[in-house]
């Protein structure tokens, strides 16, 4: 059927004898309705292709500090602890697929002793350039816990060009997560990943998907 003959079909004229037969006939219509507008603005369908593919937001929260050193190795912060080390690693992207390089991932998380280090020494804090294929990658400790929320780790990235994105990463598993309020609100199970054990380590993939500026 021709979208804009929806509009004059008589197939759309209400037979209140026959609740299924109307139940049918306003489906039918609002079908060809929603059909004629992805066929005359497939604009719409890209664009909501794209939203698909950007990081959600999440709070900055009270313990971001500029001037973060760059460094791959938060774990030497804390060397004798016996926390749980992790390696994060990922890529950072752009319309789905396409790779951003020298954008640069700021990350601070709660340090093995369950505190924000907000001293001059940046522990559990760094900065992080993504490579010619986007991808950017440290070691580092699985966060503590602290009072009222689950595992995370903030990031903010940046890169030329693109929109600047404040977010966090939880991982899979944390009994706190469906109770978070910022993680239900925020949308956190998209940003969920699993603590995955390998021969020599316990890996984290994270990519990122930032909107063109
Ligand atoms: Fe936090």
């Amino acid at each position: 059927m021709a979208v804009d003959s929806a509009y004059i079909s008589t197939d759309y004229i209400p037979d209140f004898n026959s609740p299924l037969k109307s139940f049918m006939q306003r489906r039918n219509f609002l079908t060809s309705v929603l059909l004629g507008t992805i066929i005359l603005d497939p604009r719409l369908l890209w664009s909501k292709a794209k939203k698909a593919c950007l990081t959600t937001s999440d709070a900055e929260g009270p313990y971001f500090k500029e001037n973060s050193p760059f460094k791959n190795d938060l774990t030497q912060d804390f060397p004798a602890t016996q926390a749980k080390k992790i390696v994060v690693t990922g890529r950072v992207l752009t319309d789905c697929e396409n790779a951003i390089s020298n954008a640069v991932v700021d990350v601070w998380h709660a340090c093995p002793d369950k505190e924000y280090d907000m001293s001059k020494e940046y522990r559990c804090r760094a900065k992080i350039r993504t490579d010619k294929s986007g991808i950017y990658e440290f070691k580092t400790f699985l966060p503590s816990h602290y009072p009222g929320r689950p595992r995370h780790i903030h990031y903010k990235i940046r890169a030329k060009g693109f929109e600047e994105l404040t977010t966090q990463l939880y991982f899979s598993g944390d009994p706190r997560l469906k109770n978070d309020y910022l993680y239900r609100k925020n949308g956190g199970t998209s940003r969920t990943s699993e603590v995955v054990a390998t021969d020599t380590t316990n890996k984290v993939v994270f990519d990122i998907y930032l909107e063109r500026s």
